[in-house]
């Protein structure tokens, strides 16, 4: 069966690509390459020994993405990745978000309805949850108002499906990522951010590795126990093998209903210095870092309630923590070609 994979260069992308072509379906992957590499496909091939079918195009392209949906009319089931993921940038850009995640998302829609494409599988995010009032956070929670335009591109997206779907053939899985991180265990793909990351593990493993200087780490007054913000990270093969489990959940015709929401964590909620203690754990390097004020918009703590995943996907997310940063080192050796196989 042909899946196609938007964003399949980028880092949840790729992992999935690799997870899919492993359980035999055949992958077809359009990006435009706005924040990952072209080197990727070749990384996934020397995975999985498959060569990449792929297309670059702008999915915010509507005849572009029509014709395409044409050419395909044999997939049997989409996973949506393509999107910009910076909270920050969102808030400096915001028309630029909306146009890019809402107008690739209508045109994709668009595309399976004409085409009579049935399953998508969309890349949510526990962000719509925004500081829950009960923890762990379970899928019906209520939603909250989002912090930033990226936030809220999630909370529309999740709408626009749930809406096409009363109308349409179209079957949807939601999933609401927590924390990604980590990479392949081949340490041939992995998280490649552009310029200075946002995110808590790259900017770790590049300042162990001397790229930068030192990490900030964003307060430690907030109501945890070590005074740190909590989230649940979860491995990203963990959170890769999710999609296939989704995608084959609809294509056997499991669903509960049309529209389901899955969160995708682990359930384990982790400090920010407790990630650093395990970092400097696995790596063997002491971390240099220091403690500045809150980040604008941060939440102070969130981790998932997994048993609706766990019971109905029957996934669960199985790698530890010390896993999931030993992994982002190998893969940061791996990039900066100081692999020394420690
Ligand atoms: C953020 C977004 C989330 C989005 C994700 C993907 C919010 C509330 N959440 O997650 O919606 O899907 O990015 O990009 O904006 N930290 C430091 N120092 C750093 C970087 C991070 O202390 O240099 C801390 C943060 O304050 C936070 C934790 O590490 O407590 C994780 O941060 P990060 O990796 O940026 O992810 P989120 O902010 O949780």
């Amino acid at each position: 069966m042909k899946i196609l994979v938007t964003g399949g260069t980028g880092y949840i992308g790729s992992h999935t690509v690799v997870e899919l072509q492993q359980k035999g379906y055949e992958v077809i992957i359009v990006d435009n390459f706005s924040n990952s590499e072209k080197s990727v496909l070749s990384s996934i091939e020397k995975i999985t020994g498959i060569s990449q079918q792929f297309e670059e195009f702008d999915l915010v392209d509507e005849t572009h993405t029509s014709d395409f949906f044409k050419r395909h009319n044999d997939i049997s089931g989409v996973i949506h990745f393509a999107a910009y993921k910076a909270v920050g940038e969102s808030v400096e850009k915001p028309l630029m978000y909306y146009r890019n995640n809402i107008n690739s998302l209508l045109n994709i829609l668009e595309g399976m309805k004409a085409n009579n494409i049935r399953n998508l599988v969309f890349s949510s995010s526990c962000t719509v949850y925004g500081q829950p009032d009960k923890l762990p956070v379970a899928e019906d929670s209520p939603i909250k108002p989002a912090l930033s335009p990226y936030g809220n591109t999630k909370q529309i997206a999740e709408e626009i499906i749930s809406d096409t779907l009363k109308t349409s053939d179209i079957r949807a899985i939601m999933l609401r990522y927590f924390n990604p991180i980590g990479a392949h265990e081949t340490a041939h793909i992995g998280e490649l951010p552009i310029g200075v990351p946002n995110n808590l593990i790259p900017f770790i493993t590049q300042t162990a590795i001397g790229k930068r200087e030192v990490l900030s780490v964003f307060g430690d007054d907030y109501n945890t126990p070590d005074g740190t913000a909590i989230r649940d990270y979860i491995h990203i093969v963990d959170l890769a093998k999710a999609h296939v489990v989704a995608l084959d959940r609809m294509i056997e015709n499991k669903s509960l209903s049309d529209g389901e929401i899955f969160n995708l964590g682990t359930g384990n909620g982790y400090s920010v210095l407790e990630v650093i203690k395990s970092f400097e754990k696995v790596s063997g390097e002491k971390l240099n870092y220091h403690i500045v004020k809150r980040r604008p918009g941060d939440i102070e703590k969130v981790w998932a309630d997994t048993k609706f995943a766990n019971k109905e996907l029957g996934w669960k997310a199985k790698k530890s923590l010390d896993e999931m940063t030993l992994s982002a080192w190998k893969w940061e050796k791996e990039l900066s070609g100081h692999n020394s196989n420690k």
